[in-house]
């Protein structure tokens, strides 16, 4: 069955649920982010099972900053220590790593770890796999606009070349495609400003599962829901 199912060419998830799976076992906060970390050796694993070229997962929002200072700091610790433990696990599985967001408002020792990260990952050829962190959609698009605005004053372009693929070229990681499948994990029913610009015609899955629990059968469980929309992109069903 697995092979005749179509698979969305960049599935992006938000990772959500994981102070819940915490609460529920009596755990702080914090060990629920770690179990939620500890899902994504498994996430690469199945995501190149189902041949999915872009997966995108959503770790820190810029509204994440609101969150008490010990929480944040945890969840800085945590990526931190993800990027030193997997860099090597991403060279083993082929994987490049991109990392989205407002990065220059990150530690200086968080960022070169980033950037030695996407640096050494950069030649593998398999799955791409997108950190987003300190990411907001709405952020995203301003600073796209500031930049576009440079180009202009500079004379590189001029108002009348803006459209939505010059536009695009603008974006944190323009070598992203839009989303085709957007999975939101622990129930909620909202997009908490993930993606925006490209989650314009995603179909939507949003499982009860929270994240500590995701496993390649909830994936399965997203992609056979995705077979099952009409994708009509504002057209008409042949
Ligand atoms: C998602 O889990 C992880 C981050 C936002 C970093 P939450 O921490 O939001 O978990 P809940 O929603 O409180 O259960
Ligand atoms: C979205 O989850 C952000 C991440 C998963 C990183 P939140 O838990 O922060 O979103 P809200 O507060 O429920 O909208
Ligand atoms: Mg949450």
């Amino acid at each position: 069955m697995m092979n005749n199912l179509k698979i969305p060419q960049h599935t992006a998830i938000i990772m959500d649920g994981n102070g819940r799976w915490a609460t529920a076992r009596n755990l702080p906060r914090s060990a629920g982010h770690k179990a939620g970390a500890e899902r994504i050796s498994d996430l690469l694993k199945s995501a190149k099972k189902f041949n999915i070229p872009f997966v995108t997962v959503y770790a820190f929002s810029t509204e994440n900053w609101k969150r008490p200072q010990p929480e944040v700091d945890a969840l800085m610790t945590l990526l931190d220590n993800f990027l030193t433990s997997y860099t090597g696990k991403l060279m083993q599985e082929n994987v490049r790593l991109f990392v989205i967001g407002r990065l220059e408002q990150l530690s200086n020792k968080l960022q070169k770890k980033i950037a030695e990260a996407i640096e050494k990952t950069s030649k593998n050829t398999g799955l791409t796999f997108t950190i987003a962190l300190n990411y907001g959609g709405r952020s995203e698009i301003a600073d796209s606009a500031k930049k576009i605005a440079i180009d202009i004053q500079s004379g590189k372009i001029s108002p009348a070349d803006i459209d939505e693929k010059l536009f695009s070229t603008y974006l944190y990681q323009p070598e992203l495609p839009d989303v085709d499948l957007l999975i939101r994990t622990s129930g909620e029913l909202r997009i908490s400003n993930f993606l925006l610009w490209q989650i314009s015609y995603a179909e939507i899955f949003v499982t009860p599962t929270l994240w500590p629990d995701f496993d390649e059968n909830t994936l399965l469980q997203a992609i056979t829901a995705f077979n099952s929309r009409d994708r009509r992109l504002g057209g008409l069903n042949k």
